[in-house]
């Protein structure tokens, strides 16, 4: 599809010096290249520490580094440093993303730090980019096996600021956010969003987790403001284990001015490495239906045995030609293979075995034939011996059928049962499928996954996650409330693409309420989804994803006048533009494809009115637009099927009032 973004990474180019020096007693200073934050590293008392400004405001006091390997073997005690300093000033061109250019521009100094009472050298390495910064460390050993149990790791806040957060959990990220004071957030998962009393917003979270476990960031019981990393440990309780290199995730704080600052930044991607320099052209960005709603409403099932099966031959055909006449690029089947009907067994699924009444052969040459792509899915119940038994297997029946996208999902506690969902373990299990998957020109949408952490930029077929509590929620439990898709923009969807599956136009679940049948125990039989039709085609611009869902029933979409803002909906941008937000009330995004711009706005419980302008057009030219807004009367609980479509022209220098209702929101497409 509508894809004109180059698929070859290029950079433009490169500044590199390398200053050297050595100090037993040391304050350095760390500047971004606009020199807009500010970094102290100090040498305090022996120990490690550094401090943040941004625009001038201190926003991290003093915070320690170091690691512990063991009881009584900590790297925190130091007598000298050397200090390696350099800049990179650079761009690149992403395969897909929210913008077609990304500018890659940091200052960087390293650390060598030499352990007080031995010979051993710890390395922490610093970058500041205007629009963040961060650290990691890195530790050899040679041919040794290196256990860590902790990283000391502080965010020593300097104010108690007003934050945005989620309990921290080691196995799930599906939660719904508190806004408190940092003070009252215990124990919280990244990336952990807050805004200063002077308006500056920081959100911590990690880039390029591998061969580590994942982190959760712990307060400080005495002193309420002061947090650090803690990290998921192994059943044995050491954290990271490693043959002789120990390389940390970066640690980064990304700062903006503005909540829209915090949306538009890259520096998750920015801190990871570049890609091999390869054909990527078979990695594209669709939009899709599929075999799914239904069944989370208990209108199918996913197994076969009570005789309400999704995913049959005919059902799938149908999907694939309403995608084939609706400007859908995919269709999604759920439920194909056998195995379901032991869920929660060892070895439930082969991945490989279809149900007698869906004929895989049929559906692909089907699908080929009206250029619709078929997105494959390896649930594995979280049994990840089974799966990665199968592995090899699995890709390759999908490969050999011509199958390019698969959903994986871990819905169910870790095979083996010792380990933790973010735990080390599965970091390496979920990069060890993203890089088998390259191999197989697979392209991965992974649910229940590791908190993502711009891994995307080095492999990009690691597409699209879900580790965020979705729209899967509303349709078997109180739901997520308009201010939940709100605040993710600016939380859990600063770490990576997020499949959310929004779309739903039966938002009250009525239309097949006689054919549900309960199976999810949080169904108290009253769920509905939140927000208004218009709410819901918003959310699929404003939650960025390279393979977004159209999520409903077909049923739901045929002839409504509606669908046509979802038909042909790119899921790549040349740019992307924040016109205006305040999280958790609301967001207004304008993206650009090619000619085309989405511009689409959502609000949470409250209604109010948005002053659109349009000087992003930049030239003086006509251009058409239509526009799927609330009507005067819609509600996101009284009356959210309620929408108004309106058609005209304007210009840049045009101006426009929405108004968006309860839960409501707005989509607007402008084109020449
Ligand atoms: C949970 C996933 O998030 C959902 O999308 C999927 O349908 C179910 N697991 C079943 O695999
Ligand atoms: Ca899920």
């Amino acid at each position: 599809m509508k894809t004109n973004l180059k698929n070859i990474l290029k950079l433009s180019f490169i500044t590199l010096i390398v200053l050297s020096k050595t100090f037993s007693f040391a304050t350095e200073v760390l500047f971004s290249p606009s020199k807009n934050i500010e970094i102290k590293l100090q040498l305090i008392d022996k120990k490690l520490y550094y401090q943040a400004k941004f625009n001038n405001e201190k926003i991290i006091n003093n915070s320690l580094l170091g690691l512990v390997f063991q009881e009584n073997d900590s790297l925190v005690n130091f007598k000298s440093m050397k200090i390696e300093k350099s800049e990179y000033r650079g761009s690149w061109e992403p395969v897909w993303g929210q913008s077609d250019k990304i500018v890659e521009n940091y200052n960087e100094i390293s650390l060598l730090v030499n352990e007080l009472n031995g010979s051993r050298q710890l390395k922490v390495v610093f970058r500041a980019y205007d629009d963040g910064f961060a650290f990691r460390y890195k530790f050899y050993d040679n041919d040794k096996i290196v256990n860590l149990m902790e990283e000391l790791s502080q965010f020593n806040f300097s104010k108690n600021n007003n934050c945005w957060w989620i309990w921290a959990d080691y196995n799930t990220l599906e939660k719904l956010y508190f806004n408190t004071k940092i003070a009252k957030a215990p124990h919280v998962a990244a990336p952990f969003t807050m805004q200063t009393p002077k308006g500056n917003f920081i959100s911590v979270y990690e880039a390029a987790i591998d061969k580590y476990s994942s982190m959760t960031i712990l307060q400080n019981e005495k002193e309420k403001t002061n947090f650090r990393v803690n990290l998921v440990r192994w059943s044995d309780g050491v954290a990271v284990r490693v043959l002789d290199s120990l390389i940390s995730p970066w640690r980064a704080v990304q700062l903006s001015p503005n909540a829209g600052g915090l949306m538009e930044s890259s520096l998750v991607l920015n801190l990871n490495e570049p890609a091999k320099e390869q054909d990527y052209s078979w990695i594209k960005p669709i939009n899709y239906i599929g075999i799914w709603w239904e069944m989370h409403l208990g209108v199918s099932e996913w197994k076969l045995e009570n005789n309400r099966h999704g995913a049959t031959t005919e059902n799938t055909k149908r999907y694939i030609d309403f995608a084939a006449k609706n400007g859908i690029d995919g269709v999604l089947i759920e439920g194909w293979n056998t195995g379901w009907e032991d869920w929660g067994k060892p070895d439930a699924f082969d991945f490989v075995t279809p149900y007698p009444d869906f004929d895989i052969y049929e559906i692909t040459k089907y699908a080929k034939s009206k250029n619709i792509e078929i997105i494959g899915h390896h649930e594995t119940g979280g049994d990840i011996v089974s799966y990665e038994k199968n592995l090899d297997r699995a890709f390759k029946f999908y490969n050999n059928l011509g199958i390019k996208y698969v959903k994986t999902g871990y819905a169910g506690p870790v095979n083996p049962p010792t380990e933790h969902h973010h735990g080390q373990y599965m970091v390496e299990h979920y990069n060890k499928v993203m890089r088998k998957a390259m191999e197989y020109n697979i392209i991965l949408d992974v649910h229940e996954p590791i908190i993502p952490s711009g891994l995307a930029r080095t492999y990009p077929n690691l597409m699209t996650f879900e580790g965020v509590r979705g729209m899967e929620w509303n349709a078997w439990s109180d739901g997520n409330p308009p201010s939940h898709t709100c605040i993710l923009p600016f939380t859990r969807a600063l770490a990576g693409p997020m499949d959310y599956t929004p779309g739903i136009f039966d938002i009250k679940l009525e239309k097949f309420k006689d054919k549900r049948v309960k199976w999810n125990d949080l169904d108290r039989g009253e769920s509905s989804v939140h927000s208004t039709i218009s709410n819901q085609i918003a959310l699929m611009i404003i939650l960025y994803s390279p393979m977004q869902m159209a999520s409903d029933m077909i049923e739901n979409y045929e002839n409504h006048p509606a669908f046509e803002f979802i038909k042909n909906m790119p899921t790549t941008w040349n740019e992307t533009k924040v016109l205006d937000a305040k999280i958790g009330e609301y967001v207004v995004v304008a993206r650009r494809n090619n000619k085309k711009w989405y511009i689409a706005g959502i609000t949470n419980e409250k209604a109010r009115k948005i002053n659109l302008n349009f000087d992003f057009l930049k030239d003086s030219k006509e251009y058409k637009f239509s526009l799927c807004s609330d009507g005067k009367k819609s509600h996101y609980e009284k009356r959210p099927h309620l929408y108004n479509i309106t058609n005209g022209t304007i210009s840049s220098n045009s101006k426009m009032q929405i108004r968006m209702a309860k839960g409501g929101g707005f989509i607007m497409i402008v084109e020449e």
